[in-house]
C-alpha cells in the first residue's frame, strides 16, 4: 500500500490524538497476570496493537471488542511455552509477554522480536536477559532463538546498564507477581511507564518510584483486573505539532493530548519561533512568522524524544539557519535524512549520529519508500511540505503506529490518498 500526496495544501481545522502505542502495547501481556478480566479504553487502530492482541490469542486467551477503542481483554488457557514467531518478529514490544510467561509457566521460548531497523545490527535484548538471570532465570540462545526457565523467579537488585523504556516496563510488570522485593534502578521515566505503574498499584500492586530513576516493587500474591485507559500519544500530539509549524498557512487545533508530556518540545518551540498556544488538553498552531534554526540532542525523558527527532528534522528545512541534530539514542536513525535531500533539502551527514540541516529550502514531491514507523511519517509531513505529488510506499511501517493517518490528515484538508 502508497500513500499519494499532493503537498502544499493549506492546513486548517481539528485532528483528535489517538491513544499512546507505547502505553498500549504494554498493557496486553498484564492480561497473564491476572485471573480477571481487563477493560482497556482509547485503544489505538494500528498494526502494532492488532499484532499484540493476536499474541494473546495465540496463546489460548480471550479479547473482546465492547465498542470502538475498547476491547475487554481476559487470561483464559496458556496454550504451550512458545510465542508465536511470526507475530513476535513484527514489533519489539512483544518482548513484554515474556516474563508474565515465564511467571505462569516456568518456560518461554522466543524468536529475538521485530521492530523498527533503526539500530546498528538488531536492536539488543541483553537488558532483558541480565535482569531475568539476575532473578534466577536460565536462558539458552540458539539461532537467536531464546529459551528462558525458571521454577520460580526471586525479587533481585536490578541495574540497567542502559537506560531503556520497555526493559523498565517489562522488570516492573513481571515482578509484581515475583516473591520478595525488587529494585530496579537507572530506570527509564516516560510517562507511559508512569501510566502502567498507576494502572498495576490499582490492580494491588505495590510499585513505588515510577517516574524516577529508582522503582521499588515489592511481590504479592495476586493482581486484580480492572479499567484501564491509554493515555494520548504524545509522539503523535508532537508529530502534529511540527507538520502544523511547518506549514505556511495554518489553524489547526490538536485536541486530546497532553501538552505538559512535551515540555521539551515547547522550549524548543520558543526559539524557533512557532506560534502555538497550549491549554491542559490541546494544542493549537497558528502562523508564524519566520522559523529560525534550533539545535537538538534527542534525550530519554523527560528530554527531546527520539521519536520526534525525525519530524523534527523535517520541520528544520524550512527553518532559517543551520541546525545541528544529535540522534543519541539509536545508530541508524538519522539515514532517512538522504531522502530527505533527495526530496531537495540541504543536509550534511557529519556522523550517524549527526546531521547539520540548512534552510530554509524547498521541497519537491519524490517516489520514496518509508524506511521505519517515524522516519515514514516525517516523509508523510516532508511530502505535505514539498511542491508537487509524492508516492511513498512500505505504509505499513506508519500504519503499524498512527491510526487511519491519512483519513485524518484530510480532515485538515490534507491532500492525502492510500492506494492498494
Ligand atoms: C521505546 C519506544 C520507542 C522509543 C524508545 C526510546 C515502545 C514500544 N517503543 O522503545 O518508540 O523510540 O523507547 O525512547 O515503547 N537497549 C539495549 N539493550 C536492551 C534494550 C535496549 O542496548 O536490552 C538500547 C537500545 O538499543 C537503544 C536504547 O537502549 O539504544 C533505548 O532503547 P529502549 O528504551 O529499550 O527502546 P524501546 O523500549 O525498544
Amino acid at each position: 500500500m502508497k500513500f499519494i500526496i499532493q503537498g502544499k495544501k493549506p492546513l486548517k481545522g481539528e485532528i483528535k490524538v489517538s491513544g499512546s502505542k507505547n502505553a498500549a502495547l504494554k498493557i496486553f501481556p498484564v492480561a497473564l497476570l491476572t485471573r480477571e478480566p481487563i477493560r482497556v479504553s482509547n485503544v489505538p487502530e494500528i498494526e502494532d496493537v492488532l499484532r499484540a492482541q493476536e499474541i494473546l490469542i495465540a496463546l489460548g486467551h480471550e479479547v473482546k471488542k465492547i465498542k470502538n477503542g475498547v476491547l475487554e481483554i481476559r487470561f483464559r488457557n496458556q496454550k504451550g511455552f512458545d510465542l508465536p514467531a511470526d507475530l513476535v518478529n513484527k514489533f519489539r514490544a512483544s518482548i513484554m509477554f515474556v516474563g508474565p510467561m515465564l511467571i505462569n509457566l516456568g518456560k518461554v521460548s522466543f524468536p529475538h522480536p521485530g521492530g523498527c531497523v533503526i539500530g546498528a545490527g538488531i536492536r539488543p535484548i541483553d537488558l532483558f536477559l541480565d535482569a531475568f538471570k539476575k532473578m534466577g532465570a536460565k536462558v539458552k540462545i540458539k539461532d537467536n532463538h531464546y529459551e528462558l526457565t525458571a521454577k520460580k523467579l526471586k525479587g533481585a537488585n536490578i541495574f540497567f546498564s542502559k537506560i531503556s523504556v520497555t526493559a523498565t516496563e517489562s522488570l516492573m510488570t513481571t515482578t509484581c507477581l515475583v516473591q520478595g522485593e525488587t529494585i530496579l534502578k537507572n530506570c527509564a521515566m516516560e510517562p507511559e511507564i508512569v501510566s502502567l505503574a498507576e494502572y498495576l498499584n490499582g490492580c494491588g500492586a505495590k510499585i513505588s518510584g515510577a517516574g524516577t530513576p529508582t522503582i521499588k516493587i515489592k511481590g504479592v500474591k495476586r493482581l486484580r483486573g480492572g479499567k484501564y485507559k491509554i493515555i494520548p500519544d504524545r509522539i503523535e500530539a508532537g508529530t502534529f505539532a511540527m507538520l502544523a509549524a511547518g506549514s505556511a498557512n495554518v489553524e489547526v487545533l490538536i485536541k486530546n493530548c497532553d501538552p505538559a508530556h512535551l515540555e521539551a518540545l515547547w522550549q524548543i518551540f520558543d526559539k524557533v519561533g512557532v506560534n502555538y498556544v497550549l491549554s491542559k488538553d490541546s494544542i493549537r498552531i497558528l502562523p508564524s512568522k519566520k522559523l529560525l534554526s534550533c539545535d537538538i540532542t534527542t534525550h530519554e525523558y523527560p528530554g527531546f524524544a527520539t521519536d520526534l527527532q525525525s519530524p523534527y528534522t523535517v520541520l528544520m528545512t524550512q527553518a532559517h539557519g543551520s541546525s545541528l541534530i544529535h540522534e543519541t539514542i539509536y545508530d541508524r536513525r538519522l539515514l532517512f535524512a538522504d531522502i530527505l535531500t533527495q526530496m531537495g533539502a540541504n543536509i550534511i551527514l557529519a556522523d550517524p549520529h549527526r546531521v547539520v540541516v540548512n534552510g530554509p529550502t524547498k521541497l519537491y514531491g519524490r517516489k520514496l519508500v518509508s524506511p521505519d514507523l517515524r522516519a515514514g511519517v516525517a516523509l508523510v509531513m516532508a511530502a505535505l511540505l514539498a511542491h508537487g505529488r509524492t508516492e511513498i510506499d512500505n505504509i505499513y511501517q506508519i500504519d503499524r503506529g498512527y491510526e487511519k493517518l491519512d483519513e485524518r490528515l484530510r480532515g485538515l484538508g490534507a491532500d492525502i490518498k492510500r492506494l492498494a
